[in-house]
């Protein structure tokens, strides 16, 4: 069990209150309303950096303690923003070179938010100063139970390309490189003359002709991440300096890709995330559950806390469609389930004004009118019911592997397809174990592997040696483990493994990939219509010619007896798996250097799949799968459909005796047990019948006897006896 959070040891619920931004009227009145909705935690003063300092040095807190005197009298605790992500404009005025710069050089302006250069040295040093000016304050305030930094990091001004950066840039890697020549040959500087003689030449990846240099487009992304790191840890230091008892958080994003939370995580207390999945899309609830699994990774298994949601439609999209009627609570379980100790909504009172007015707010401009009120309230009762998982854990069989370095590399490499900033594969597999129930967790290559029965792997862009060791001795002792493409492609500088792909994961699966063999449809630019159009009655040549590249998937033809099976257990007629655009030339380590026919079983590797005929990778394998030790380790060469990875993962549970009752629950409902509490949330628009569900139910307050039945878009929480 972790620390909760409030003294009375209950799930947190609240939001971001601006109440400098509303007149004394409307603060008392928003108190009034925070009782009724059960509101315990409030996020204060996130941008009021104008109003706690509005001249350089002059702090003006008198406002701020009222509203904690205020919030203290009617039971409701504080999260204390540092309000550094809303610079003033006097700032701005006398230092316009904290402004930051884009990659073409521009200065942005003011008049938005967080229009600060992550290396300027009047930012770091107000910054500090404002964030121990609060900490001295407010030390005592008995309301103060948490400090909350700044606000998404690098959400809107993730890189600046001034010359303080560049400066900068160039120290961070002098401390990285040591000497010169190991930038040259880790960048291979040497393609089109970039070799540098000195640190002092090396330039941020402005705006160029054409493609950068990626090793050091990833390095900017690492040393920009690091700058804003430290910008965090300069203000912790001052709030922990006075308040060492008071834990941190800076809220995250999910799985932004700028910041590499995994590094970020050691130095936060509580993790904390902002989480925005949309209504509009069927695949919404998983978005919640998989980052909540994030969060719940990123300090192996501790409690999170939502610190953001939105109760009914966010502003920010093109088109913005509300939560249906129960989302707003069902979501809000389902993060508790996978391990949340609060939910927060951005925010408290919608604005009446500004960028943001539109974006739906616990209290709407309707007021009590607005139909989200009664949601807000129900879920103040429900969470309240629920005190017994704080603290709780999950308890997980499977792990995925999640590398954000990694998926920034892929990101960043030219070739040989445009990746998302994201992580596509991550995402998939996660989506499969969840459909079918299985308790996971999202780990990082540092993290223990010893306790997961099933570990997958999915584009691990960059090979690590020293984890990959881990996975074999994993392996050994039982583990069955998935490797998915791509992985193991380049180094940590980016520089391309030599020998064939997957690198030092090559021994343990017992195959390498001699090349990348790609589906490429819509082919940019040059997909010009007279390239593409082919009239049969007249062009003789091109009629002639095939095109399996055009399509965007790889069909597959399965060998071995076992996945067919498991595809017939998914329905009749047996559904046939595909690869997606991805596909590789696969070969067996021992014969690597005599390959002569793909159709091969060598030594320990099976084939599981191969490529049909109908692509140039015809017979080559897709799926290999190898027994090492008590374990079996596999590859899969194509960024494999969902009935594929269905049917892998009931053959890997099954050989791993991983629980999958989960997933033959009624359609819609999905099963997670945190400490003794386990969640049954029904994401379907019909009324579920449960049977079997017997203990106290937490929510209704009611005695489960067997058979249950859930509403539309609720959930229950049952309490083993
Ligand atoms: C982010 C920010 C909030 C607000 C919301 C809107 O999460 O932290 O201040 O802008 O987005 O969705
Ligand atoms: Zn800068």
């Amino acid at each position: 069990m972790s620390a909760p959070i409030l003294p009375t040891r209950n799930l947190t619920y609240g939001g971001d209150w601006n109440p400098d931004q509303w007149p004394k009227e409307t603060v008392a009145e928003d108190i009034e309303l925070m009782k009724e909705a059960g509101v315990n935690l409030v996020s204060l003063g996130i941008f009021s950096w104008v109003k706690l300092e509005p001249k350089p040095g002059e702090y003006n807190f008198g406002w701020l303690r009222e509203i904690m005197d205020q919030c203290h009298e009617a039971g409701i605790y504080v999260d204390l923003a540092t309000p550094t992500a809303a610079p003033p404009v006097w700032m701005v005025r006398s230092h316009p070179e904290m402004l930051p710069v884009n990659k073409d050089g521009v200065r942005l302006g003011f008049g938005s938010r967080q229009h600060f250069c992550p290396s300027s040295r009047e930012y770091r040093k107000r910054s500090r100063a404002i964030a121990a000016a609060l900490a001295n304050e407010f030390k005592d305030h008995p309301a103060l139970v948490m400090w909350h930094v700044n606000n998404e990091y690098a959400c809107h001004n993730p890189r600046c390309y001034c010359d303080v950066c560049e400066g900068d840039f160039q120290e961070w890697l002098r401390e990285k490189y040591g000497d010169i020549e190991t930038l040259n040959h880790a960048w291979n500087t040497h393609f089109w003359s970039q070799e540098y003689s000195d640190f002092s030449e090396i330039f941020p990846p402005r705006t160029m002709p054409t493609l950068p240099n990626s090793a050091q487009e990833l390095d900017y992304w690492r040393f920009s991440d690091s700058q804003t790191l430290k910008l965090f840890q300069a203000e912790a230091a001052e709030l922990r300096a006075v308040t060492p008892n008071v834990p941190v958080t800076t809220n995250f994003m999910g799985e932004f890709m700028y910041l590499d939370y995994r590094k970020w995580a050691p130095h936060i207390d509580m993790i904390s995330d902002d989480s925005y999945p949309d209504p509009a899309l069927p695949g919404a609830g998983h978005q919640v559950a998989f980052e909540a699994d994030i969060m719940r990774g990123l300090k192996g298994g501790q409690p999170f806390l939502l610190m953001e949601q939105v109760t009914s439609a966010v502003q920010w999209r093109p088109q913005n469609t509300p939560k249906r009627p129960g989302q707003f609570e069902l979501w809000s379980l389902s993060r508790v389930a996978h391990g949340a100790d609060g939910i927060m909504q951005f925010q408290w009172r919608q604005s009446p004004g500004g960028a943001e007015m539109f974006h739906g707010g616990m209290v709407n401009h309707a007021g009590k009118k607005s139909r989200w009120w009664n949601e807000v309230v129900k879920l103040g009762e429900s969470l309240s019911k629920l005190s017994p998982v704080v603290g709780g854990r999950v308890e997980a069989q499977a792990a995925i592997v999640m590398d954000w370095d990694s998926a920034r590399a892929r990101h960043l490499t030219a070739g040989p397809n445009d990746s998302p900033q994201d992580f596509p594969g991550v995402r998939a597999w996660h989506r499969t174990l969840w459909e079918k129930n299985i308790a996971l967790d999202l780990i990082g290559v540092e993290d223990d592997l010893s306790g997961y029965k099933i570990i997958i792997v999915p584009e691990l862009f960059i090979d690590y040696p020293e984890f990959s060791a881990r996975l074999q001795d994993a392996v050994e002792n039982g583990a069955h483990v998935v490797v998915a493409s791509p992985s193991g492609v380049v180094t940590s500088t980016l520089r391309a493994i030599l020998g064939g792909y997957l690198g030092s994961l090559s021994d343990l699966l017992g195959v390498a990939v001699t090349d990348h063999a790609l589906h490429a449809p819509d082919a940019h630019s040059w997909a010009r219509p007279d390239y593409n159009q082919v009239d049969p009655r007249v062009d003789r040549i091109t009629r002639a010619v095939d095109t399996p590249g055009a399509v965007d998937y790889h069909d597959l033809e399965v060998r071995s007896p076992a996945l067919l099976r498991a595809l017939d257990q998914i329905g009749t007629p047996r559904p046939q798996p595909r690869g997606g655009v991805w596909g590789e030339y696969v070969m067996a380590t021992k014969e690597a250097d005599q390959f002569t026919d793909p159709m091969w079983l060598i030594d320990e590797v099976e084939v599981i799949a191969q490529f049909a005929p109908e692509s140039d990778l015809g017979g080559w394998p897709a799926i290999t799968k190898r027994k090492v030790g008590k374990g079996t380790a596999w590859y899969v060469a194509t960024n494999l459909d969902s009935v594929g990875r269905d049917a892998l993962i009931r053959l890997l549970a099954a050989h791993a005796r991983v629980d999958v009752t989960g997933a033959d629950l009624p359609d819609g409902i999905e099963r997670v047990k945190r400490g003794d509490v386990t969640f049954y949330l029904n994401h379907s628009d019909r009324a579920v019948q449960l049977a079997g569900v017997t203990g106290f139910d937490l929510l209704s307050q009611a005695e489960a006897t067997g058979h249950a039945v859930i509403a539309p878009r609720s959930a229950m929480a049952i309490m083993a006896k």
